[in-house]
């Protein structure tokens, strides 16, 4: 049913895990099935994925899907991962089953996902700056 390359990387995921100190965190969940993935990144100041991580509660695909999905995305901008659909996630793993195919799209939704946080956590961090900044500024 599944090829060699997705056995080997759901019996051994390189990415698996929670992340201290993510920055944007991506929480997606399967309407069909209600499996649940959750993306972890860590973005530099330049918008530069330094780290990705994942947990997944579903099937052999989404596990999968999510792994490959952090392989990709390390190294590239935000700009960059924002491209990545489930097909280039599937051009690695190779072919899956049709029913499995919105499985795969979990690992991308969960990328998009994760930017949205990320830029959430950021508002929100200016917003706490301007306010602080606010009230330390002197009267004249
Ligand atoms: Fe639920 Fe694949 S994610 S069956």
């Amino acid at each position: 049913m599944y090829n060699r390359f997705i056995m080997e990387r759901f019996q051994n995921p390189k990415n698996a895990g929670g992340m201290h100190g993510a920055n944007a965190i991506g929480e997606v969940k399967n309407d069909g099935c209600t499996d649940i993935t959750r993306l972890y990144l860590k973005i530099d100041d330049n918008n530069m994925i330094e780290n990705a991580r994942f947990k997944t509660f579903g099937c052999i695909t989404s596990i999968v899907s999510a792994d490959v999905t952090c392989d990709l995305v390390k190294g590239k901008s935000i700009d960059d991962i924002l491209k990545i659909t489930n097909l280039d996630i599937l051009k690695i793993m190779g072919e899956i089953p049709e029913n499995k195919i919105k499985c795969s799209i979990m690992a991308e939704e969960s990328i998009r996902a994760a930017i949205e946080d990320f830029y959430k956590r950021r508002e929100k961090e200016a917003k706490k700056a301007l306010k602080a900044s606010k009230y330390n500024v002197e009267e004249e």
